[in-house]
Formats: structure tokens, sequence, C-alpha cells
């Protein structure tokens, strides 16, 4: 059953050309498509109708980068000003409704200016994460196919400066897909080469533009494809479609959040995530919020009191993170004593997603806050939240471990392996009955049969999550596990299988498993184990060297992928299957079984004693 009232009532909150008539067609399951005959733009309902409404001297973003030492302002005036000059850039190197731009920058305005620059000519826009490397941005750009990549010469990390401009070039060069075009701001701190005859830096891309208009675009044309880990290193195009993400966004910043136009809100990502997609950019601007761009980290930059200069300096009103976030503050000053020296009065609630939250970090959050801190569980796919406490709606007494209960528009239910519901309290898939709600991703790009069959083929009529957990007496839903080889790193979403599959590349590895092993801080990391060749002349240490290099060098920083050893065999089932579950047990000092149908149980004591010189167990 959907609520027609409430998505139709959504849909009168957003300025259309064409207001939808139908609400919902579900002829060709799982292909549902909210407001089909609708016609929008998500640029204009993000920015021109906040300043055609008086709002064009309110604050739409501000951007605090400590990593530069620089702070800017935005008003929505002067943001729709510089989103309708790129846009017109753009158009100037012939982007049209529909094509693909890519985007791989850092924490800066021009990576917010550009995403809506597309949204506002109708183009696709896919960003990137900066901290991917060549060869992952380069199967990016073969499956986006862009016309124009819009990159940066750097990016800053606590540590270095990272030139995005080779990894860009070196992308480019693998990929079989070559951009007509790349646009490139060029940085203080560094100042990228260009190629003649393809790339131009932004400031001379913007000197000679002429604003452009919106273009209004079908409901269910795509505002964007972000990609997404899942079990093989070929990533997940997700599609998401401009009505039902402007409809649903929107929503979902008053319904949940309990934000209103002019409040300041504050989500602690980065744009090549789906929370900086959502709650950076569309959400807070779609609602006239004022949104903050923070180029910096939780610690070191300079000291774990950073979120607190932020939120006290711009009056934030509601924020929002990943735990690992709050459990770095915590490493560093666990008796809060940063967070003391800031007047945190206009803060009213922090929510957390990403990665399970642990209820002793929900717990320290909030000891040390003072407001409701909420865990609310959501993916990529689903782009907003699918579980939470509904500030906006009704505040629900809190239970640490738990997202609270589905949101509306979710029907959330935990099956077993045989597509039967379980009994409250027991563990099981968490799924969601068809239809999903709008604002969730329509298909994968150019992969419809892998939509159908990653998400909607094992329990027909319901979207599997690939998350497994479980829903009490009271719908509070707790969220426990993968069901799959997706990993959480620091709340960044990481294949094991794609780690895998660049280890199995190197000619001395016969074979090799990635594990998840728990951790106190980044709640998790990939732990490899190699089996040499026979006959391979490489020591341990050279080719454990090796490997995790290679993981950097083709993965990128962001999969952490420090920790690997050499052993002799991996165990495995009698027809073949690893046994990662048992393996990553072992690592985390849980208690396990010898599983039935393992072939050569001593396998396992060589890798307790390898995951034992790794130092696993933790203590
Ligand atoms: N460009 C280039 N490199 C990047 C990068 C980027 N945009 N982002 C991260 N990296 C690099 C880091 O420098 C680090 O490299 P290193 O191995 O040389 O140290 C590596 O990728 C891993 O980064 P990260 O996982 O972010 O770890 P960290 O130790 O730098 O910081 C936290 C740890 C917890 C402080 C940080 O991950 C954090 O703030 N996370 C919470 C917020 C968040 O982003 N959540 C995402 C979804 S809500
Ligand atoms: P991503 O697509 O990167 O947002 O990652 C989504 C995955 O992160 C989910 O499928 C979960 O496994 C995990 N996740 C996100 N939020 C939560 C949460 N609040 N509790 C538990 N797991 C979460």
């Amino acid at each position: 059953m959907i609520d027609e009232a409430l998505w139709r009532e959504a849909a009168g909150n957003v300025s259309w050309y064409r207001a939808p008539q139908v609400l919902l067609d579900d002829r060709n399951p799982p292909f549902y498509r909210w407001f089909p005959d609708g016609e929008l733009n998500a640029c204009y309902n993000a920015l021109d109708v906040h300043v055609e409404s008086g709002r064009g001297s309110q604050d739409a973003l501000v951007y605090d980068s400590p990593v530069t030492d620089t702070r800017r302002r935005y008003t929505y005036a002067e943001l729709l000003a510089e989103v309708a000059l790129f846009a017109g850039a753009l158009a100037a190197r012939g982007v049209v409704k529909g094509d693909r731009v890519l985007i791989y920058m850092p924490m800066v305005p021009e990576a917010l200016i550009a995403m809506l620059a597309c949204a506002r000519l109708g183009a696709i826009h896919s960003v990137v994460f900066g901290g991917f490397a060549s060869h992952e941005l380069a199967v990016r750009i073969d499956d986006a196919a862009p016309r124009v990549i819009v990159s940066a010469s750097c990016g800053i990390e606590p540590s270095r400066v990272v030139s995005y401009k080779p990894l860009l070039d070196g992308a480019i060069d693998i990929a079989r897909h070559k951009p007509e075009c790349c646009i490139v701001l060029q940085r203080a701190a560094e100042q990228a080469p260009l190629q003649e005859g393809r790339d131009i830096a932004w400031s001379d891309a913007m000197a000679n533009a002429e604003p452009a208009p919106c273009t209004p675009v079908a409901a269910n044309d795509p505002l964007y494809i972000l990609y997404t880990s899942g079990t093989t290193g070929q990533p997940k195009g997700v599609v998401r479609d401009t009505g039902g993400s402007v409809v649903a966004l929107k929503w979902s910043m008053r319904a949940i959040y309990d934000v209103e136009p002019g409040d300041v809100y504050w989500a602690a990502s980065d744009v090549g995530w789906v929370v900086g997609h959502s709650y950076i950019v569309y959400g807070p601007l779609l609602q006239g919020c004022t949104t903050v761009l923070y180029e910096g980290k939780p610690v070191g930059t300079p000291d774990p009191g950073a979120f607190w200069r932020v939120i006290s300096d711009y009056g934030v009103k509601v924020m929002f993170t990943a735990p690992t976030a709050f459990r770095a503050i915590k490493k560093e000053d666990p008796h809060g004593v940063y967070l003391r020296r800031h007047d945190l009065s206009c803060l009213k609630a922090l929510f957390l997603a990403g990665e399970r939250c642990d209820p002793h970090t929900l717990e320290w959050a909030t000891e040390q806050l003072g407001v409701p801190v909420i865990d609310h569980w959501w993916q990529t796919e689903t782009g907003w939240p699918i579980c939470s406490n509904c500030l906006g709606i009704e505040q629900l007494p809190i239970v640490p471990g738990s997202p609270a209960r589905a949101v509306p528009g979710y029907d959330v239910q935990v099956l077993d392996d045989n597509g039967a519901p379980v009994a409250s309290g027991d563990i099981g898939a968490l799924v969601i009955r068809n239809p999903l709600p709008p604002g969730t991703f329509i298909t994968l790009w150019q992969a419809d049969a892998r939509f159908v069959d990653a998400y909607f083929s094992r329990f027909p009529g319901y979207y599997e999550t690939g998350d497994a957990g479980y829903i009490d007496d009271n719908g509070y839903v707790f969220v426990m596990a993968r069901t799959d080889d997706v990993i959480n790193v620091a709340g960044h979403r990481l294949s094991t299988g794609a780690i895998e599959e660049v280890l199995a590349d190197d000619e001395d590895v016969a074979e090799c498993a990635v594990i998840g092993v728990a951790d106190p801080m980044k709640g998790q990391l990939p732990l490899g184990l190699l089996v040499v060749n026979a006959g391979a002349s490489i020591d341990d240490d050279a080719l454990v060297a090796r490997a995790i290099a290679h993981v950097r060098d083709r993965i990128g920083p962001v999969a952490a992928f420090k920790q690997c050893a050499v052993v002799a065999r991996l165990p495995k089932t009698r027809s073949g299957k690893i046994l990662r579950g048992t393996m990553r047990s072992i690592a985390d000092g849980e208690p396990w079984k010898m599983p039935a149908t393992i072939d050569e149980p001593a396998i396992l004591d060589e890798i307790a004693a390898a995951l034992a010189r790794l130092g696993y167990p933790h203590g």
C-alpha cells in the first residue's frame, strides 16, 4: 500500500513546469516510476525558486576549509549566478540534456557548483570520490562515458597534497572512452599542467561563459549516476531520477531532520558519497537551508574540537556524520575538553549513519552534546533514510543499537532464506516491500538486468537491502551485518571482492581472500590472505608489500588496505567455497563453530596463527 496522500502533498511542495497527474506507474515492476508525467528542474528547485521568493540574500553555502585556511560564503543569489555561469561553460562545450559529466573533485564549492550546473542543463552528473585512484576512475569513465570531466589540480589531506590531475590523466589513458574536454580547477596549493586541445582551466571556462537557463526535464529523467561497491570489481551505477529525488529529499528535510528554510544544516561527509549528494547538496538547498561544505577531518585539522568550532561559527542546527568520526574524536578527547570551549546551544540534533552505530559511541555523543543523537539507516541505493527517528513527525524513544522504525514510504520486513517472514526478534534478510518510495534508485546505469538480478530476484516482490537484522516487538529495526562481500571502512563502503580481484592479478598469487575485520575506530578494516604460486621465488614480505601498494594504486588510499599475510592454504568447504566468515570470526575473537563442510580443519589453525602475527584478535 502506498501512501498516496503523503506523496501527493510532498509533490505539491515542489515547483513543476508540468505538475504530475499520475502518482505512480507500476506497470513494469520492479521498474516503478513515480510522477511519470511531471516535468521539472532540480537546480531550479534548489536555487532559482529561493531567489524568486525573496531568499536571494540568505546564505546558501558556507565553505570552511581548515586545510587551506579558507572560509567563503555564497548567498542564494551568488550561488545561482555561479551555477548558471558554469552551466553556460558546460553548454559551450556541447553538454546537453542527457549527456554525462563526470566530477572528480575535492571538497570545494566548485564541486557543488558543477553538480548543480549539470542539473540545470538536464545533464547527468557522476561524482567520483577523490580517494579513488586511476583504475577505479577509469572503470567509471568507461561505464558513464562522460562528454566532459570536471576536476581539480589537487585535493588536500592533512598529511599531503593529493595531485588529482596525474590520477585523472592516468585514468583517461587507461579508459577506452575519452572525454572531449576536461575542466580543471587550479588550486593555490598546486597548479596542474593542462593538455592542449582537451583541458581548460575552470577560470578560463567561466570567463567566457554566458549564464544558462534551466532546462525542463521529465520527472523520470536521470539526475545522476553514483557508483557504489557491489560484490565484484565492477561497481554498480546507481541511477536516481529527478522528480523522485526532488520530492523525497525536500520532504525528508522537514519530516526526518526537522529543519526549516533558513536553518543551517551540516552533513560532514564528502560530495563523492551518497550522503554528500543528498544532504550536502540537494536536500538542504531544496529546503532553503544553509548548507556547510567542510574540507577537513574531525581530528587533526587542527584538533578534536574542529566539529564544535564549525557548529558554533555557523550556528548549525542539525549535524549529520558517520559514527567513525565520533569515535575518532572520542579517542583524542574522551572527556570533551575541546567541546566545552564552544557554545553549541544552536545544535538541536545529531544524526549518524553510514555504518552500524555502536551503542557506546551513541551514548558518549549524547552525553557530550546533550541533544538527541539519532542513528538512521540507509544506503546509496535508497538515497535517503529507510529507518529513522523522524524528528519532524514525532520523536520516538531512542534505543541505542537501533535506527528506530521504518520511515513513511518504506515497508521494511525480515525474511528467512526461503522468503518467509520470521518471528519478531529473529534475524533474517532485511527487505523492503515493492514499490520503493520516490527518490530511491530507478535502475543501474545501462544494466537493467543486473538491477533486477542483484536486488529483486531473491525475494520476489521485495527489494533486498543486502543487510541482515531483526525487528523487535515495538517495530524497532536492528541492522546487524551485511549479507554480501561489502564492508564498511570509516563509513566508506568497499567491496572485498574488488580488493581480491586486484590481489589475484599478481603473477605470484595463486589465490587469495579478503575479509573485513573489526576495528575500534574505523568499524572495519580489510585484511588480505595470500597463497603464493608453487615455484614463485618472491619472499613473503616483498609479496605483501607489493600487494598493499597494488591495492592503493588500483583502488586508492580510501581502501585503507594495510594488513596482509601469506598463508600456505585457505580454508574451504568441500565444494571449494572459501570460509571467509569463519576467518572473520577468528580475527574478531568471536565464538565460531567448525563448519561441518570444511575440507581440512587443520587449515584454520594455520589461519589463526597468521592472524595472530597481525595482532588479531585484539587484546
Ligand atoms: N582524496 C584523496 N585521499 C583521500 C581522500 C580524498 N578525498 N579521503 C581520504 N583519503 C585518504 C586518506 O588520506 C587516507 O590516506 P592514508 O592511507 O595515506 O592515511 C586514506 O584515504 C583513508 O582515509 P580515511 O578512511 O578517511 O581515514 P583517515 O585516517 O584519513 O580519517 C576519519 C579517518 C574517521 C577521521 C575519516 O574517515 C572521517 O572523518 N570519516 C567520517 C566521515 C565520513 O566521511 N563518512 C562518509 C560517509 S557519511
Ligand atoms: P552506503 O551505500 O555507502 O551508504 O552504505 C550502506 C550500508 O552501510 C548499508 O547497507 C549498511 O550496511 C550500512 N549502514 C548505513 N547506515 C547504517 C546504520 N545506521 N546502521 C547499520 N548499518 C548502516
